[in-house]
């Protein structure tokens, strides 16, 4: 693993783009994992400039996300599925019938998550997955729990992830209780993984997650056991 400490959030989001943006030009049909967060965001806004300037083009990326909102459908502005349109899919050439976010209005939850499995398969896995982590050791929403579920699955949201999240939302009880995520199966899968974050909160818990024991009390802990895992994180 690979932990690189970085001066500020604008060096995260260079570094993170980066490597990106290298992977996006090694491999042009690459399946990229993304994550929503305020953290991306900076990551994304320097593949928008990127782009702009010719330097990386998405046409032929497949893109995978993390998770969603259970209940939220792609028009609400606090979908996930928005997030990603208004944050990065509008702004690249990236061909938006590549790009995947889980369902959160599915009529059938169990069968959505074994849909979203079985993509992630027929795509042949996630070549990079990018990650920010919650304050309590979440990664997509995962949250802290008994045992690491490989599928992807329904799950209640922590007290502490709706609270961290009410800064999304009109207030805190707007925010879903429950949502649809990636499991540990296809991010431990991918080949690469990218674990952004930022603030003294995110430098705690990361120490926790990388040095102390595999659990899933805290979900990143795993990330120990992943052959190809980077860290770019910053205090500030
Ligand atoms: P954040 O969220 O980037 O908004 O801090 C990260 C996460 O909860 O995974």
């Amino acid at each position: 693993m690979r932990v690189i400490k970085v001066e500020n959030y604008n060096e995260v989001s260079e570094r993170a783009a980066a490597m990106i943006a290298s992977q996006v030009i090694l491999q042009p049909d690459c399946v990229l994992g993304l994550a929503t967060g305020s953290t991306p965001i900076g990551t994304y806004k320097k593949l928008i400039q990127w782009y702009n300037e010719g330097k990386v083009d998405f046409s032929e990326v497949m893109s995978i996300n993390l998770d969603e909102y259970i209940g939220l459908d792609g028009s609400s502005e606090q979908s996930y599925r928005y997030f990603m349109n208004h944050n990065l899919f509008e702004h690249i050439n990236i061909n938006i019938a590549k790009t995947f976010v889980p369902d959160g209005m599915a009529k059938n939850g169990e069968e959505a998550c074994s849909l979203y499995d079985e993509r992630i398969k027929n795509a042949g896995g996630i070549d990079l997955q990018l990650l920010g982590i919650g304050n309590n050791g979440h990664i997509g929403f995962n949250e802290p729990s008994d045992c690491f579920l490989e599928c992807t699955h329904i799950v209640e949201l922590e007290e502490s992830t709706i609270a961290a999240n009410a800064r999304f939302f009109r207030s805190e009880e707007e925010v879903p209780k429950a949502a649809i995520t990636m499991g540990m199966g296809g991010i431990m899968r991918a080949k690469k993984v990218l674990l952004i974050a930022n603030g003294a909160q995110k430098a705690a818990i990361i120490k926790k997650a990388m040095e102390g024991p595999v659990t899933p009390k805290i979900p990143a802990s795993i990330l120990q056991l992943h052959s190809d895992c980077t860290i770019i994180y910053s205090e500030e």
